[in-house]
């Protein structure tokens, strides 16, 4: 009897807990493979676990159904179907962290914002910033190149090696500080690198929704992030430019709430200089495997360094799983029946290295983009149009931070090839990052005078 009870208590925990992470729901299409759920666990850096789980099936399928942040999501690789959602964007509805995890730590971060938002709000926040975004003030990355490189230079003086990252991310924050909001963000980065610290913890990340529950250290991380939050909105509040100044002017006339001027002034922040941050890392990583490549891009300058930006963005897309869209209504991708209410999501690596579209696809060839400005520039745009490097998105929604993010980017790469060959130091561990965002991990770099 107490055998049989015990089986009947275990069977509905399995039933009501256990069951919906390891099978998907029943109503979720039958014609796309399954990722077994326990994938996200394993520890594997994103190149691993492209190659092992999703490579084959992407490239067959175009599309998988796939365990993350606490839920079943489609993900989608093929340009075809990348292009359709792109172009449906009332059926495949922005639905960001705000709705999809309301109670986590990341969406107290970020909130509603206007990557996240989807119509009327979607329409207001863009009114605000984007003309900041779009059209930013370009003549401080000058400055800001210089002065990273005199920091770079002083670091160098310990020694030939050094980790990159928060070198990196101050240039970074510099130049979205200077150039888009309009204040000067670069004392902020200690603390913008603690509450990412206390943000992105792998086991929350991966279930978010354990942060519904009263976990102590949960409950610290959100108050700090939103004393942080406050203070920045603070902080920029009374600048006379960019989109500081128009955010502000926007709450005090009453277009925005103070909680809706708080999350795009976060977001700006945070896309504006981690988005880069990523490309820059994996340009130096790129590039310090391969000196022959650095020789000619010091030599060929543009338009060969967009070439290799631009292979870049295929092999190691900056923002590679992007999973904040929601069936608004039942609809059909393809051959691909999607209910209504599912959460379908684009994965930029594997349509990037998708073998259907590129020849050659594990090969960094910058060559393959052409070799004159226009061709360059052609191929560029098409391989957008045509959905198979979907790096900044495409259509309505796609990001208005490209143009800026491409000159800092390539600013950069010059100022450094033009001082500095460089190598990656032995002790170094290659690995690329595990989830969400790609760049290489801690990154330990060598530099030779030239
Ligand atoms: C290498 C750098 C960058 C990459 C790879 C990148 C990538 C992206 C992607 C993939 C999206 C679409 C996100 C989605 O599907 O939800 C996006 C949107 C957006 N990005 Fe970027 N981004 C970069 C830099 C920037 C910068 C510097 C800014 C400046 C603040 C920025 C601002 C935005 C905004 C405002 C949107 C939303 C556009 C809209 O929905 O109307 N991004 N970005």
């Amino acid at each position: 009897m107490v055998f049989l009870l015990i089986l009947a208590l275990l069977s509905i925990v399995i039933i009501t807990f256990i069951g919906p992470i390891v099978v998907p729901p029943f109503s979720f299409p039958r014609n796309i493979p399954t990722i077994p759920f326990y994938v996200s666990f394993l520890g594997l850096d994103q190149l691993q676990l492209y190659e092992k789980y999703l490579r084959e099936k992407l490239e067959k399928y175009g599309a998988v159904k796939i365990y993350f942040a606490s839920r079943w999501n489609i993900l989608v690789s093929k340009p075809e179907y990348l292009v359709h959602i792109f172009k449906n964007e009332d059926i495949f509805a922005k639905s960001g962290n705000h709705i999809k995890i309301p109670k986590s730590v990341l969406a107290t971060y970020t909130g509603d914002n206007i990557i996240s938002a989807h119509g009327d709000l979607w329409r207001l926040y863009r009114d605000v910033v984007a003309q900041s975004i779009q059209f930013p003030d370009l003549v401080p990355i000058e400055k800001n190149t210089r002065d990273f490189l005199k920091s770079l230079e002083k670091e160098l003086q310990k020694g030939p090696s050094i980790f990159v990252n928060d070198l990196l991310q101050l240039y970074s924050l510099a130049n979205v500080g200077d150039c888009i909001v309009g204040a000067n963000l670069t004392p902020m980065h200690q603390k913008i690198k603690y509450i990412k610290s206390q943000i992105f913890k792998p086991f929350f990340m991966n279930f978010p929704s354990v942060e519904m529950f009263p976990i102590p250290s949960r409950i610290k991380a959100k108050k700090e992030v939103e004393a942080f939050r406050s203070w920045y909105g603070e902080k920029i509040k009374n600048s006379t430019r960019g989109a500081a100044a128009n955010l502000s002017a926007a709450l005090s006339n009453g277009k925005l709430t103070q909680k809706q001027y708080l999350d795009n002034s976060i977001i700006l922040m945070v896309a504006g200089h981690e988005n880069p941050l990523l490309l820059m890392l994996s340009l130096l990583y790129v590039l310090a495997k391969n000196s022959c490549i650095q020789e000619k891009v010091r030599k060929e300058g543009d338009p060969y360094l967009s070439a290799v930006v631009y292979e870049t963005l295929r092999m190691y897309p900056p923002l590679n799983q992007i999973i904040n869209r929601c069936t608004t209504q039942a609809t059909i991708l393809g051959n691909i029946y999607i209910p209504k209410g599912v959460y379908v999501g684009y994965y930029n690596m594997g349509t990037g290295r998708d073998a259907n579209f590129w020849e050659s696809a594990n090969e960094f060839k910058p060559e393959r983009w052409g070799s004159t400005s226009e061709e360059i520039s052609a191929n560029y745009s098409k391989a957008k149009r045509m959905g198979t490097l979907p790096a900044f998105h495409g259509r309505k929604r796609a990001c208005l931070g490209e143009k800026f993010a491409l000159y800092e980017c390539k600013m950069f790469v010059q100022a450094v090839l033009g001082k500095y060959k460089i190598s990656l130091d032995d002790t170094w561990k290659e690995r690329i990052t595990p989830a969400g965002p790609i760049c290489p991990v801690n990154m330990k770099l060598r530099f030779s005078n030239l």
